[in-house]
């Protein structure tokens, strides 16, 4: 095999990567279509930073689209996970760690009662969507349009026309009669969601919708909006399941449900419960979750489900963020003062900007109306995105590779970094042209 250490560039890498994969990549965001230049190819993540086979260094707002909230290779993290690994990698059988996890994992979800650990966001999504079917014996899902849950065939689904009775896929390869089992509603718009209810809520299995909608864009909505959605659906005998992959112990240890105080009746995890290694997982109340195999008849398995390594990851980077008093307070400050420094370094340059955040995560919008919605983001901040984008990698900053995604902060960017950043910023502005359509 030739030696990774032969590539000296990230443009021959990406070239070399093209010819045997498409876009050169294992998730498409990470071919950079949405931005400009090459991707940079990571040999290394310490902290807040990444470093690429160019021997570049980066700060990182991308901290892996979110597991990674104590920062890459974290001490603690690292050395429990070196001292699984060689104990060997998986077992197929279960292990005490699982219920370690779970526990913790339940302590801080009240309304969970049970958990099934899988390997992906995707997965438990998936799995949590069957298990509703499998328990209402319904077939419709309900989602919001903008939510991302994955790639399961049900959920990449757009709303058709009229009144979002019937979904269309939004990928090639999903069948139109999947598709329109899903229904699609415009987010915070509960006009809409009563109506569907009101003329379909006998046909739903399930309504889902992300925690805080983070994935086209970031529109946290009203509490009393999700307190509706949760009570309406449970109302036509459906099942409310909340999509906690982001903010599952991103948003504090309870979640986006201790958030707008909902009690829902599957919530799905990934990301931070991994602590960046592959996981997923779905939970929820005792009276759902005996319907999944081997108590029920919701069939659902994996060879490496509940894996050691993953499984551990989550335990350490769980326990550390416990141990650490106001972990969450502290990194959710520190993100707010942040965004409140970048805006007035856009607002210096005359420069468009309309920022969100909420906890450790925020989204930066290059326009001057702030968006209500996905709909709402204009062509014109998306370009000029890309071009501040590529000035920012010139400078070190590793931003999300596409408008639409969040930036993610960690416990390891300290001041010092943060403040670091906002001078590579401005002179990430000061080398960038503004072409306005
Ligand atoms: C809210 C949400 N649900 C599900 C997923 C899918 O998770 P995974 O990428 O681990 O399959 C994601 C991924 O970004 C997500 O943000």
């Amino acid at each position: 095999m030739r030696e990774i250490q032969a590539i000296q560039a990230n443009d021959t890498a990406i070239r070399r990567a093209e010819k045997i994969m498409p876009g050169g990549v294992s998730s498409p965001v990470r071919a950079f279509r949405g931005v400009k230049g090459n991707p940079a190819f990571i040999v290394k993540g310490e902290g807040a930073h990444i470093y690429d086979i160019e021997g570049k260094t980066y700060i990182d707002y991308v901290m892996s689209f979110g597991p990674l909230i104590l920062g890459h290779a974290h001490p603690s993290v690292t050395l429990r996970l070196v001292k699984q690994i060689l104990k060997g990698t998986s077992y197929g059988a279960p292990t005490l760690h699982e219920i370690e996890l779970a526990e913790h994992i339940i302590e801080a979800h009240p309304a969970t009662d049970w958990i099934r650990f899988v390997n992906s966001g995707t997965e438990a999504v998936m799995s949590a969507i069957r298990l509703a079917r499998g328990v209402t014996g319904r077939d419709r899902i309900v989602k919001f349009d903008g939510c991302y849950h994955g790639h399961a065939d049900s959920l990449l689904v757009k709303a058709g026309s009229g009144l979002a009775t019937f979904g269309i896929a939004s990928s090639a390869g999903v069948p139109e009669r999947v598709a329109r089992d899903t229904s699609v509603l415009p987010l915070g718009d509960l006009d809409a969601f009563k109506q569907l209810m009101d003329e379909r809520g006998e046909e739903i299995a399930a309504v889902i919708i992300e925690g805080i909608p983070a994935n086209m864009g970031l529109f946290p909505q009203e509490r009393q909006f999700m307190k509706e959605l949760e009570r309406i659906t449970r109302k036509v005998g459906a099942l409310f399941i909340l999509d906690e992959v982001i903010t599952g112990f991103r948003v504090g240890e309870g979640g986006a449900s201790q958030y707008y105080e909902l009690s829902p009746d599957l919530v799905t995890f990934g990301k931070v419960i991994g602590g960046g290694l592959p996981i997923g997982a779905y939970g929820g109340k005792k009276e759902y979750m005996e319907h999944v195999a081997p108590l029920g008849s919701v069939y659902q398995a994996g060879t490496l489900s509940g894996n050691p390594l993953a499984i551990i990851g989550g335990i350490a980077t769980l326990e550390t963020i416990k141990e650490e008093p106001n972990f969450y307070t502290k990194l959710q400050k520190r993100t707010g003062r942040f965004v409140g420094q970048i805006e007035e370094v856009f607002q210096k340059y005359s420069l468009p900007i309309q920022t969100k955040s909420i906890a450790s995560l925020f989204w930066l919008v290059l326009q001057p109306n702030s968006a209500k919605n996905p709909a709402e983001i204009r062509k014109s901040a998306v370009k000029r995105y890309a071009n501040l984008h590529f000035e920012l990698m010139k400078e070190g900053i590793y931003a999300p590779p596409s408008a639409y995604e969040v930036w993610f902060l960690s416990i390891a960017h300290s001041d010092e970094i943060l403040e670091l950043t906002l001078r590579k910023l401005e002179r990430a502005i000061e080398n960038y042209s503004v072409r306005e359509e």
